[in-house]
């Protein structure tokens, strides 16, 4: 069962708001190259030059591409290298190379005329459902939704709506609420209505609700709250260290153990020597840095004893554990020789006590 319960709004509500929308958009559509004419051939290839890129940018691009391959002909007989020469500077180049591959399957398979419905559009290559909706919409006036960011910030805000944008899964509920909100006589106008205001009245940071045609209807203005919506959850990169810990026994049975900082992750708890290496390095580099960082001269055992993987918020922490025998140490006030009893009265955060536990079990054995 699709939920259908977001869009609450009854029949005379919608029709306002389709009428507000489109007769907005005919008093206020900026005068772009793409809206001369609905011939599929340009509108498909405004759209895919629109993508990633301003209308601004886009402008020239546009003219002289179709100064270039007026049809979708000139365009699927050109060779690669003179399609990208004509997208040059507009990065993304596949997007073009998908085009011309989709094109050539129009006029392979649908005497080059671009298809009309949904499913078959959505086969050509480099078509995702936003293209779909864009081309059915303003090329054949089919009552598609298209569903850009742009789009979306309009709809979120006008009906509070609060799933994470950059969910891919979110389209889809913008998507059932634009079924029913969109004009069937003028779903062109409708869709390029609502680009045309995210791009012009309802910007990012400084929406202009006094100058809106869909002010009346708009939730988050009548709550103050514009610039809560859209809702995008940043994914924070993790990062991942790849460290080296090492038990180090002392003549009289002792465990090298130091103090980590007292700012920042697990701040002043306890752990074992550690070096940030990555595993590609060889164990003179590894010596090293434990000589330069502990005053610990040491030979390392070969095998690692553990290899403990430690999830935090936005860090990942990959341990191998390995042995080491001592040769010569300088302890200083970071770092000493401790006994069991004297560790159990320190904090050691859990990989580290994982560790000692790999420690105990090696023993064991
Ligand atoms: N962005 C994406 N499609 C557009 C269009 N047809 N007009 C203006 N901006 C757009
Ligand atoms: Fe955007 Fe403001 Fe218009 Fe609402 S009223 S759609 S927030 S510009």
């Amino acid at each position: 069962m699709r939920k259908m319960k977001r869009l609450t709004w009854d029949e005379t509500k919608i029709t306002a708001f389709q009428e507000a929308l489109v007769s907005w958009y005919e008093a206020n559509k900026r005068i772009l190259p793409w809206r001369e004419n609905t011939e599929p051939y340009r509108i498909w290839v405004s759209e895919i030059m629109l993508q990633q890129t301003k209308v601004d940018t886009v402008i020239p691009y546009f003219n002289r591409f179709m100064t270039q391959f007026p049809t979708m002909e000139h365009f699927v007989n050109a060779d690669e290298a003179d399609i990208l020469k004509a997208w040059e500077g507009l990065g993304y180049y596949s997007r073009v190379r998908n085009l011309q591959t989709a094109m050539k399957q129009v006029m392979a398979d649908f005497s080059g005329v671009v298809p009309n419905d949904l499913t078959t559009i959505l086969s050509l290559k480099g078509v995702g459902p936003y293209t779909a909706g864009a081309i059915l919409s303003i090329a054949y006036n089919q009552a598609e939704p298209a569903v850009d960011g742009n789009v979306m910030r309009v709809i979120a805000r006008v009906l509070e709506i609060s799933e994470d944008i950059m969910k891919a899964s979110t389209r889809k509920i913008f998507e059932e609420v634009l079924y029913q909100l969109i004009d069937k006589e003028n779903p062109s106008a409708f869709n390029q209505g609502l680009m045309e205001i995210g791009a012009l009245v309802c910007t990012p940071t400084k929406p202009m609700c006094m100058l809106c045609p869909l002010q009346p209807f708009c939730e988050a203005h009548k709550n103050g709250v514009e610039t809560n919506y859209p809702v995008k959850i940043k994914k924070v990169k993790t990062k991942t260290k790849e460290l080296l810990s090492i038990i180090v026994v002392s003549e009289d049975g002792k465990i090298a153990i130091e103090k980590r900082p007292e700012n920042g992750l697990l701040a002043n708890m306890w752990q074992f020597p550690t070096i940030e290496i990555a595993k590609k390095e060889n164990d003179e580099v590894a010596k090293l840095q434990f000589l330069h960082n502990y005053g610990l001269e040491v030979l390392l055992e070969e095998e690692p004893i553990a290899h403990i993987k430690h999830v935090f918020s936005h860090l990942v922490w990959k341990m191998d554990i390995r042995v080491a025998t001592l040769k010569s140490a300088i302890p200083n006030e970071n770092w000493y020789f401790a006994t069991e009893e004297e560790m159990k009265r320190l904090a050691f955060p859990v990989p580290y006590q994982k560790m000692w536990q790999a420690w105990q079990e090696f023993k064991g054995e």
